[in-house]
């Protein structure tokens, strides 16, 4: 089966056709940050309005590769949670082309997409796993006991972590977004004079909280500037250990609740390469393994909306040809995959 995937929730405009049949995958991404820089952030109906612009030009870029239209058996897109506007426009492209082809539309959950992408290697990790998803728009635990089962361990309260890292990144003048770069400003030291907090590790549960750090961060830039060089990196280091160290102890609670040993890590902030190796090491201490998706496929992308809507139709799922988006969708409102 040849499943065409949009992702357009956000401030990515992610095409992908994935043949079920080869495992092989044509992809194209097109990132709007540069539109959303001098904004300091995402605005929403820009990024709608981009997404038009794009979407159509990349599907084509992708058949020119790929071959015609008439083969794509099934078109798989992004229905939610995101941006009402930029999932209206995925959302549309999805059942225009589906009509037209008079092929099956599934809507497909952005963080299961997160949540599969690791299986886009060789290195698959088998069914339970607890999955760490830490992106710009979510912070979330969730155990995955089969594909479409998933319990929400615990999640942020107020702020996600890659938007912690983002308005942190911020406040020591770096362009949006800010997390691979604060994350590079940290590599520039090799240890702080600062400490920051570790918000609600100390009492139990698996939620998170963020804006606390953020604001701890505001007032450590305040009381030190002007701010040289070093006192810079030095903050990024110690704000990413913070959350680094939160990250970890919350996984290796909600290992040891849930009695399992593989740890999934996804989304944008996984590709931090300072939780990636903490996070290895507690896997590795427990005896267990921890499972990564490739680093293009930790931030938003068609691929993984290509691929999980494929295990869903694979498994004979469709959806009513309705045309809705949800902005607001809890991963634990998914239908089990039976079969
Ligand atoms: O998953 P994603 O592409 O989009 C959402 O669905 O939100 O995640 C984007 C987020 C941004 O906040 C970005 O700053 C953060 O992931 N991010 C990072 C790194 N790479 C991306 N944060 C920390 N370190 C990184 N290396
Ligand atoms: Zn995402």
């Amino acid at each position: 089966m040849k499943v065409l995937g949009l992702e357009s929730s956000c401030d990515e405009t992610g095409i992908a056709l994935f043949d079920t049949d080869s495992g092989q995958m044509w992809q194209r991404l097109y990132s709007q940050i540069e539109k959303h820089r001098e904004f300091g952030g995402v605005v929403p109906e820009l990024a709608s309005r981009d997404h038009v612009v794009k979407a159509a030009l990349l599907i084509r870029e992708i058949l020119d590769e790929f071959g015609p239209v008439e083969e794509i058996d099934a078109i798989a897109y992004t229905r939610g949670p995101g941006l009402m506007g930029a999932l209206m426009v995925g959302a549309s492209l999805a059942r225009g082309l589906g009509w037209s082809l008079q092929v099956p539309v599934l809507g497909v959950h952005h963080m299961e997409g997160h949540l599969l992408a690791p299986m886009l290697t060789d290195d698959i990790p088998e069914f339970p796993f607890v999955a760490l998803l830490v992106s710009g728009g979510h912070t979330m635990l969730v155990e995955a006991t089969a594909l479409g089962s998933y319990r929400i361990l615990g999640e942020t309260l107020d702020d996600a972590v890659g938007e912690a890292f983002d308005k942190t990144a911020k406040l020591l003048g770096l362009p949006y977004p800010g997390g691979p770069e604060l994350a590079a400003l940290a590599d520039q030291t090799a240890d702080s004079r600062f400490t920051f907090p570790r918000p609600m590790t100390n009492r139990p549960g698996l939620d998170f909280s963020f804006s606390g750090l953020k604001t701890y961060a505001l007032y450590t830039v305040q009381q030190n500037s002007p701010l040289d060089e070093t006192t810079r990196a030095e903050i990024a280091f110690a704000f990413q250990r913070a959350v680094v160290e939160t990250l970890r102890i919350k996984c290796d609670r909600a290992l040891t609740e849930t009695g399992i040993s593989r740890l999934v890590v996804a989304g944008g902030v996984g590709a931090n390469m300072c939780l990636r190796q903490v996070l290895s090491k507690l896997a590795k201490d427990r005896g267990g393994r921890v499972y990564y998706p490739p680093p293009e496929y930790c931030t938003d992308n068609g691929a993984m909306i290509a691929y999980a809507g494929a295990m869903r139709l694979l498994a004979g799922q469709r959806d009513e040809a309705v045309f809705d988006v949800l902005p607001r969708w809890s991963i634990e409102a998914l239908p089990e995959v039976s079969g």
